[in-house]
């Protein structure tokens, strides 16, 4: 479809989590004309859902140096030093400037920030609010800022394509509005800045902590426009999901690694403590330790889930320090003052995303990437908890210094607007969200082996080409919508994240390959990185 309306900017931000709020704020700031436009409402990303917090080298006697050793252990030999460097010294200040914007954190009964534990921390530096509330405070407070500094925001936007100019520069963004006044229907922002904060990819499996708007909308974009992307089958799964059922399906309610931060134990049905022994940190080692541990377990067992028992902390704890998780526990029946909360892993976090550098460019010139989407390099083949915020905040900042100190050069009229709608990339009907998650949580779970890969791989090339077919031959694709986009995206990063994955030949950080169980230093300490020809995509 062709445009029907279109507005310009210096910098259009695609998303509104933490980085997108925050990367459009500070443009803002900078006294550039910035525009953000989102999936659904402001707030309804996956920033709104995290629970344990920002982590920060905030407390006493606690260094940025500390905090960078717990996160390049966490990331099993592929973060990039620099990157991280980056994140652990810039990160205080950071913190407190979005608290300085308006966010609430909890303090400790002597007045400072109170700081909790989180798996492969060795301190305690998670700041939180609301007790196991944070994102949605931190939201709560960009959103607040956004809205008092009158930023133009369109709402219902989603995201299709990358518009570039002659030179292959970045000239705006097409986009599919729902229902918003004068932007409905397809338009498109031109600008010479495009700023992604799209989030995850969650959506790709069955069962995910990610809200339904995390569909890997803006690495599909950038794959579509030639970027680059690295570590997709870095998926993170989060070890303690409540169980709700082998069937349960969508977004999962979280029970945040804070719990165990502050003393929770994961046993089994017989309330024997599983961890212990298996690292020094126990219940609180790194994420992709502790899921491993669970699934062990349950097969050992053939258990479907282990729980996590925090009986111990009282009702007045869990009602001060955790209320989100007691309120989700309970609304499924589960008292967790009273009982052992049953939980498994579900997929979390993609560490991998859009390749960046330090001042979050992506390799297209004017495309600028941040937050989930990004692959900046921090969390290597494994997320340290709470970084994610961090992450967000510090190379959000880093993009907008950097947008405005290189000036936004307007581009030359761009090419006609792409709709992703090319026969490479033929729009999806909306079912096919679901067999896509079936096949990749089957094959590409957290458990995988060079035959459950290849099966994914060959099932989503199946789909692709049913697509492909319907159109080459008489010339149908499904009906243009959100629904359609976002299956298309999902196979789009869900094919990439599949031949990645088969390709890695070896067991690091949260990618487990049953087949081969090794970490392989000799081959694999490198990334795979992968491009698509934008002529033919
Ligand atoms: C949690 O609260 O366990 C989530 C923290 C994170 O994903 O960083």
């Amino acid at each position: 479809p062709a445009a029907g309306w279109s507005i310009d900017a210096d910098v259009v931000v695609v998303g509104s989590g933490v980085a997108g709020l925050t990367a459009a704020l500070r443009c803002e700031a900078a006294g550039l004309t910035t525009v953000v436009v989102t999936k659904a409402r402001l707030d309804d990303g996956s920033t709104r859902w995290a629970q344990g917090g920002i982590a920060a080298a905030l407390g006493e006697g606690d260094t940025p140096e500390q905090h960078l050793d717990d996160t390049l252990v966490a990331g099993a030999g592929l973060c990039d030093e620099e990157a991280v460097r980056i994140l652990v010294t810039e990160g205080p200040d950071a913190v407190r400037r979005l608290i300085a914007t308006g966010a609430h954190f909890d303090e400790s009964t002597e007045g400072g920030l109170a700081l909790t534990r989180e798996g492969g921390h060795h301190r305690r530096r998670i700041a939180h609010a609301g007790g196991d509330a944070t994102g949605a405070e931190i939201s709560r407070a960009l959103v607040d800022a956004v809205r008092a500094r009158g930023l133009r925001t369109i709402e219902n936007a989603l995201v299709l394509d990358l518009l570039t100019d002659a030179d292959g520069r970045t000239a705006g963004v097409t986009l599919h509005v729902m229902g918003e006044g004068q932007h409905d229907g397809v338009g498109a922002v031109h600008a010479p800045a495009v700023v992604l904060a799209t989030g995850g990819m969650g959506q790709v499996f069955s069962a995910t902590t990610n809200p339904a708007v995390s569909t890997g909308d803006g690495v599909a974009l950038a794959l579509r426009a030639g970027a680059e992307v690295s570590d997709l089958e870095f998926v993170q799964f989060h070890p303690t999901v409540l169980f709700l059922g082998p069937e349960a399906e969508g977004q999962q309610p979280l029970v945040s690694e804070a719990v165990r931060g502050e003393g929770a134990h994961l046993v089994d049905a017989e309330g024997v403590r599983f961890m212990r022994g298996q690292h020094e940190l126990a219940e609180l080692a790194p994420r992709d330790i502790v899921a491993k541990g669970i699934m062990r377990r349950m097969r050992e067992q053939d258990a479907e889930h282990m729980y996590l028992d925090a009986r111990h902390f009282g009702a007045e704890m869990w009602e001060h320090r955790f209320p989100t998780i007691l309120a989700a526990c309970r609304a499924h029946g589960i008292d967790p003052v009273t009982e052992p909360v049953p939980v498994a892993p579900a997929a979390h976090y993609a560490s991998g995303g859009v390749r960046t550098d330090s001042h979050g460019r992506t390799t297209v010139p004017g495309l600028y990437a941040c937050g989930e989407v990004a692959c900046t390099g921090v969390h290597g083949a494994n997320r340290l908890a709470s970084n994610s915020l961090l992450e967000g905040l510090v190379y959000a900042e880093r993009i907008a210094t950097d947008i405005a100190r290189t000036g936004t050069l307007h581009p030359r009229v761009p090419q006609p607007l792409p709709t992703g709608e090319r026969p490479e990339h033929p729009l999806l009907p909306p079912e096919a969200r679901f067999t896509i998650q079936r096949i990749m949580t089957r094959g590409a779970g957290v458990l995988r082996s060079e035959a459950s890969l290849s099966e994914a791989a060959h099932r989503l090339h199946e789909l692709h080409a049913d697509a492909r077919d319907a159109l080459d031959e008489n010339g149908k694709t499904a009906e243009p919508g959100v629904d359609t986009w976002e299956a298309t995206n999902l196979l789009c990063v869900a094919r990439v994240l599949v031949a990645a994955a088969l390709r890695r030949e070896e067991t690091r950080g949260c990618h487990w390959r049953e087949d081969r169980p090794e970490r392989d230093d000799t081959h694999w300490r490198r990334h795979i990185v992968v491009r698509l020809n934008p002529d033919r995509s």
